[in-house]
């Protein structure tokens, strides 16, 4: 008899603790946060709630991270480490207000790792900034991670998680202050199509994703939904969870087969933040692990 696996393993955090005090992208703005921020903290956690109850009816099982008093983006999971084939490389910020998290974030790490959910967890190279999966998005059709680099993390993060993991990394330089994080503004989906904005990337950026993804796979979004970051979605099986989107999107991404549920998550717009943001997935295989896995079993 085997264990029933969950279907999906995440990692996230409860907002607690979550504010806008600062602001380390153009999304934030403290001032207006704490003008309401009672009812905005109310409406955060209630937001979360609905989140986190959403992915585990869909199967997710969920693990936690303490909350800590004066680390509101703490919350953001997504930042935490890059993760695959049961290795996690824990994250490091670009600023001091995120730097503050890294202890956090690897005592996390080790507790999972002794609960034996994680084989190994490493560290970057001294000097090297890399925030996590929020800018090394994992790609399962095309067995490769997309980085992100250039606001937030260093492009010398590359060959390090290409010998980390030994995958490849397709790195794609950012253009735009209100997409900060890679993941604010792609997503690639399950079965190969990849929601993105174009002006989020250089031109070299755009034309590197053009081809590597088929026209018939490409979701390109406009600035409508990019700044409701509809890119930042979670997905889980054939389901698309995500803040909010235009119907247009919605179409879009109902026309390949996925089933939508908008969880709106406003409070975490103040900080930047999103559904991805919020969510880290521990349990994602590169195709050499997944077929490691089946011959194991035949
Ligand atoms: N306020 C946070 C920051 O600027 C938001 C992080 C959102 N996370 C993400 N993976 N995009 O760092």
């Amino acid at each position: 008899m085997t264990h029933s696996q969950p279907k999906a393993r995440f990692l996230m955090c409860a907002p607690e603790h979550f504010a806008v005090t600062y602001a380390i992208n153009p999304w934030m703005d403290p001032k207006r946060w704490a003008r309401d921020d009672r009812k905005f903290a109310a409406a955060s956690r209630k937001e979360w709630d609905r989140l986190h109850r959403a992915m585990q009816d869909l199967g997710a099982e969920i693990d936690l991270v303490p909350a800590v008093p004066g680390l509101p983006d703490l919350v953001f999971t997504a930042n935490a480490a890059v993760v695959l084939d049961g290795k996690a490389l824990l994250a490091r910020f670009r600023h001091a207000e995120r730097q503050a998290e890294e202890p956090h974030y690897e005592a996390a790490f080790s507790a999972l790792k002794d609960r034996g959910l994680l084989t190994a967890v490493s560290k970057l190279p001294e000097g090297i900034v890399l925030e996590g999966a929020g800018d090394c998005v994992w790609d399962p059709t095309r067995n490769h991670f997309w980085m992100g680099y250039g606001q937030r993390s260093d492009a010398g993060a590359r060959p390090i998680v290409e010998r980390e993991f030994g995958v490849d990394v397709v790195a794609l330089e950012l253009a735009d202050a209100r997409f900060y994080h890679m993941d604010t503004a792609m997503r690639p989906l399950p079965r190969g199509e990849v929601i993105y904005y174009p002006n989020a990337f250089t031109a070299a950026g755009r034309s590197e994703i053009r081809r590597r993804v088929p026209a018939e796979k490409r979701i390109e979004i406009k600035f409508d939904d990019a700044r409701l970051l509809a890119a930042n979605a979670v997905s889980i099986d054939d389901t698309v969870m995500l803040s909010g989107c235009s119907d247009v999107l919605r179409a879009a991404i109902e026309r390949h087969g996925y089933r939508i549920i908008a969880t709106p998550l406003n409070a975490f717009l103040r900080s930047g933040g999103s559904a991805f943001c919020l969510t880290l997935r521990l349990d994602i295989r590169s195709a050499r692990m997944r077929d490691a896995v089946k011959n194991a079993a035949a």
